[in-house]
């Protein structure tokens, strides 16, 4: 029989918390090993190739845990390194494990979203660039009108504890006057990027009354809850003990008061190395 494990979550940083929050709280009984490569951080304006070996390298280090199934909770990561990782990677590390990624469980759910099929992805400079958003809406609605924009600045304000100061409303303000001057028909902005969430106050003032904010946590959740449904012999691999740990590739002690701003709640947080 094969040992059991518990569900793996993976990102670059913090970002992740705010998909880790929203799988724990739907699916508690599970344990979970957080990782965040906060050393590397931040993942989205690297290079494709620099970002898939951190990524690999993550995985690995989380497979070494004993974890069945590894989430990559990051767009940037999920956009750049997800598919080499389970098309070349996975065959080789162990055919039996499986990692998923944010961005199709996202695209998912956009068509039901939209009236006017019109679209836009804030996200990292790499979410952005790499185009993956609009590729995968491509395959699973062709219909709808997909404009992508960077936020550069974005991840920075909620790293450095800024998403609620005055200088984040110039950062907000232009990207979403930017996007919803490229196509004014966009009613759905969708927040591409797991940190985004924690400027949901700021974004909100800067929307006009027609355009709906979607944030992907829940719908990461109830897609892995139904990936688990369907998938009985990996949901058999994965301890329920209801406990949560926590690595980091940097300060646990700076980790863990950043992670009770996303979380709400105080953690333990172990040091690991990935490289
Ligand atoms: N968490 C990453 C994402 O969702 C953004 C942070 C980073 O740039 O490392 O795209």
């Amino acid at each position: 029989m094969q040992k059991k494990g518990p569900i793996g979550i993976f990102d670059s940083g913090y970002g992740g918390l705010t998909i880790f929050d929203k799988i724990q709280k739907r699916m508690p009984e599970y344990d979970y090993l957080y990782l965040g490569d906060n050393a590397r951080a931040p993942y989205g304006t690297r290079s494709f190739d620099t970002v898939y070996r951190f990524t690999r390298q993550a995985v690995i280090k989380l497979f070494d845990a004993g974890c069945p199934l590894v989430i990559l909770a990051c767009n940037t990561a999920s956009a750049k390194a997800l598919r080499t990782i389970q098309q070349k990677d996975l065959p080789l590390l162990d055919p039996s494990r499986r990692v998923l990624g944010v961005i199709r469980p996202t695209v998912e759910k956009i068509d039901s979203l939209s009236k006017s099929k019109h679209i836009g992805i804030l996200g990292t400079a790499g979410t952005i660039s790499s185009g993956s958003y609009s590729i995968e809406i491509a395959k699973m609605f062709p219909h709808i009108h997909v404009v992508g924009e960077a936020c550069p600045m974005w991840v920075p304000l909620v790293e450095n504890n800024e998403y609620n100061s005055p200088g984040a409303d110039y950062f907000v303000k232009k990207h979403i006057e930017h996007i919803l001057s490229v196509d004014p028909e966009i009613d759905t902005l969708v927040l591409g990027c797991t940190h985004y969430p924690l400027l949901t106050g700021k974004i909100k003032k800067y929307l006009p009354d027609n355009v709906t904010l979607f944030s992907q946590g829940e719908h990461v959740a109830i897609s892995l809850e139904e990936y688990l449904t369907r998938h009985p012999e990996m949901d058999e691999r994965l301890i329920k003990n209801e406990e949560c740990h926590f690595l980091t590739t940097e300060s646990p002690e700076k980790f863990s008061e950043t992670a009770s701003v996303f979380l709400n709640r105080n953690i333990n947080v172990e040091k690991v190395t990935i490289d």
